[in-house]
């Protein structure tokens, strides 16, 4: 696999909260609560080379340069589990615009099934940060991903928590001009298509409906 768009964020904070969202006796609230932690560590990794543009800024005291984000930033998390991340983004990028992707799996093919797309306009100049806890076998990030490159977006990055090999080299051979932030690279999946060692289904984990 070439590994060269994959960045691994190693975070001791983001490595204690990925054990918590392992962990089957977490509780729903315990679980959201974690994700927004560990949401915090990706976003300060994926934004860290955004260019800044300066801007005169008047303290009490006198006038300095500061600096606000150069480009627009476009969040778009995955429903229905990417929604639990979208707090963390907005809270550290809060003048971001969300657009939002309903993509779920089937349980039996496993192909992603689309059903909602609500975008900003002009995504052409933009920074789209696709979010979504879970890269399994890679094909609804790579739907979505196909989607808002047909709606014009260049700049895209796909940031999900954890990450299974096959999902990571299906999105790598069929976009390669995207980059995958993760917390961790999991081992495999298994004949239903779940992560190994994994944190079950992220969406179910988060809303109670299991
Ligand atoms: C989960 C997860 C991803 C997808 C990953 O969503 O949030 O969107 O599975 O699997 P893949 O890489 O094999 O496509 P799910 O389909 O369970 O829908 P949900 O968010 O509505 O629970
Ligand atoms: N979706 C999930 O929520 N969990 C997995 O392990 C795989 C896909």
């Amino acid at each position: 696999m070439e590994l060269k768009n994959l960045i691994i964020v190693d975070h001791p904070l983001a490595k204690r909260d990925l054990t918590i969202l392992r962990n089957k006796n977490t509780s729903p609230l315990e679980f959201r609560n974690a994700i927004r932690r560990i949401s915090s560590v990706l976003v300060t990794a994926v934004t860290q080379y955004f260019t800044l543009k300066k801007i005169k800024v008047q303290t009490p005291l006198e006038k300095t340069t500061g600096f606000v984000l150069k480009d627009e930033v476009v969040i778009v998390p995955i429903l229905r589990a990417g929604l639990s991340l979208v707090e963390s983004f907005l809270e550290l990028i809060p003048d971001a615009k969300v657009g939002h992707i309903g993509i779920y799996r089937d349980e039996e093919t496993l192909k992603p099934v689309d059903y909602y797309l609500k975008l900003p306009k002009n995504l052409k100049r933009a920074k789209v940060l696709i979010i979504d806890p879970m890269l399994a076998t890679g094909g609804s990030a790579s739907a979505a991903l196909s989607f808002l490159k047909r709606r014009g977006a260049k700049d895209i990055t796909l940031v999900c928590l954890l990450s299974a090999p096959q999902g990571v080299s299906k999105v790598i051979n069929e976009h390669e001009d995207v980059k995958i932030y993760t917390i961790a690279l999991d081992r495999t999946l298994n004949d239903k298509g779940y992560i190994l060692p994994g944190l079950g289904d992220a969406g179910d984990r988060a809303f109670g409906t299991f």
